[in-house]
């Protein structure tokens, strides 16, 4: 279904995420017939670019990122984009902005705010004075909000001044990808699993986020950031939440965000009394990845004073009755060996074997969802080896690959929320108390890392990060999933 005509207008709009990203992301939707001809998209940024110099810039996004495109369509796509260059701690053209912004009162009206969050205010402010704040008017916040609890509090206080929370959509687009979305209908559209779904019948979850590329050229925000504050105190975090949280009495934004935030206020404390034995950090040094040789972290950034961490494993706990006692294991790096983000939750060993120990090894359930690369859900499940010979077990998984069972391609996290966000659907978007509660516990580990003076484990690019990680884990009795 097509939504209300709109004016979005991106902030950052020459920015890395605007034009690999969300540009795209819109396109596609277009394509899908989702967004009125009416509609408007006004790419912003400082650069002294025209109209006719963005569309360029927007075309070859969009010829780089879809394979292929049709003229026609990518024109009346093309023609709805315009560009405006402002510099949101100056007033120059704020006024002209406005007014022409104005111009379809009717429309849903959406600032995109793709830009560094030390921006928010300013640009939020601005808006608010010429009156860009109505009931129609929306604002999206990229990740991350702020540096620590503080600083997200300052940044939530004074857009808070300008919009209402209702107003606000806080993105982390990893729930918009379709593997977590699904984790609600696997845990509560069947009978299968939610009789299972505690510290009864679970031992452990790991949740794996690897990538193979390294910082490149977004060193600077990058170093100032580390794989803590850019992967685990956001996109992790939100798994773990679909995860375990408790069923939401519905789908209704606040059902779902209120049972999110328990689990968050769950985590049991990391701090310095703890640090050393639930965390670890890496940083890449020059090694290999996918077949090539490739610099390590210093080298990217120009400079070897660095203690940013690119990698992090952490073993987390949720203190509360469903899941006491099981361990979350959550890991994240860059220039990891393949590029994979899983969750696997691993069930209990049987409590007795009837069979020979000649038959094989009896291995627990396992329950994989593939968020990317080749999203799906795999069941492991033993089973007889077919044939004669005795009965010898099998561990194999039920397997359902998304783009097999369904044969389409799976639509871009943006994809879904920006167009949630013209329709006015929250549930997919943090609430502020959320921030809150994933920077309560995420700021105490940063703070004793910082406390300890220790810098992080070097680790080869390409390898699963330093041999602590592994050790992390493997003090427990437990391995990191090998399909992951
Ligand atoms: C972003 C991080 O939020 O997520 C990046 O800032 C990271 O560092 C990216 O590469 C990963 O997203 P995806 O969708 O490619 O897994």
């Amino acid at each position: 279904l097509p939504t209300e005509p709109f004016d979005l207008v991106i902030f950052g709009g020459t920015g890395d995420l605007a034009v690999r990203k969300l540009l795209p992301a819109l396109y596609h939707r277009f394509v899908d017939g989702q967004i009125p001809a009416s509609s408007r998209i006004v790419g912003v940024a400082r650069e002294g670019l025209d109209d006719a110099g963005y569309r360029a810039q927007v075309r070859d996004a969009v010829e780089a990122s879809v394979p292929q495109t049709v003229a026609a369509t990518l024109d009346a796509f093309i023609g709805m984009i315009g560009y405006r260059s402002l510099d949101a701690r100056k007033a120059d053209g704020w006024e002209e902005f406005a007014a022409m912004v104005g111009e379809q009162p009717d429309h849903i009206r959406v600032f995109y705010l793709s830009t560094s969050p030390e921006l928010f205010v300013d640009i939020c402010e601005r808006l608010g004075s010429f009156g860009l704040n109505g009931p129609r008017s929306r604002v999206v916040l990229e990740k991350p909000i702020g540096r620590d609890l503080a600083s997200a509090n300052a940044i939530n206080d004074a857009v808070g001044r300008v919009f209402d929370e209702s107003q606000t959509y806080r993105i982390d687009h990893y729930l918009g990808k379709e593997t977590v979305q699904n984790l609600l209908a696997l845990r509560f559209g069947n009978a299968l699993f939610e009789p299972l779904w505690n510290s009864s019948h679970i031992d452990h979850v790991q949740i794996t986020v690897a990538e193979t590329v390294g910082v490149g050229h977004r060193a600077g925000y990058y170093d100032r950031a580390g794989a803590l504050r850019d992967m685990v105190q956001n996109h992790i975090l939100q798994l773990v939440c679909m995860v375990a949280m408790e069923p939401p009495s519905s789908l209704s934004p606040d059902a779902v965000r209120d049972e999110k935030l328990k689990v968050l206020r769950s985590l049991r404390p990391i701090n310095s009394s703890n640090a050393g034995q639930f965390t670890v950090r890496g940083q890449y040094r020059a090694g290999a990845a996918e077949g090539q040789g490739v610099p390590g972290y210093f080298d990217e950034l120009g400079s070897d004073q660095s203690k940013t961490e690119t990698f992090v494993a952490l073993k987390a706990e949720i203190g509360n009755w469903r899941w006491a006692g099981v361990p979350f294991y959550l890991r994240t790096g860059k220039r990891l060996p393949t590029r994979v983000s899983e969750i696997v939750v691993t069930f209990r060993q049987l409590p007795h074997s009837i069979f020979d120990p000649a038959s094989g090894p009896l291995m627990p359930n396992r329950l994989t969802l593939r968020l990317q690369p080749d999203e799906g859900v795999k069941l492991w499940l033993t089973i007889k080896h077919p044939g004669p010979g005795g009965l010898r077990l099998r561990h194999v998984p039920l397997d359902m690959s998304f783009a097999t069972a369904f044969g389409v391609q799976q639509p871009d996290a943006y994809e879904r929320l920006i167009l949630d966000v013209v329709r006015g659907n929250p549930t997919l978007f943090m609430r502020r108390d959320e921030v809150e509660a994933a920077w309560n516990w995420a700021g105490p580990i940063l703070e004793a890392w910082e406390a300890s003076g220790e810098t992080p484990k070097p680790y080869t690019a390409g390898t699963w990060g330093p041999s602590a990680a592994v050790a992390l884990i493997e003090r427990d009795g437990r391995t990191w999933a090998e399909d992951a």
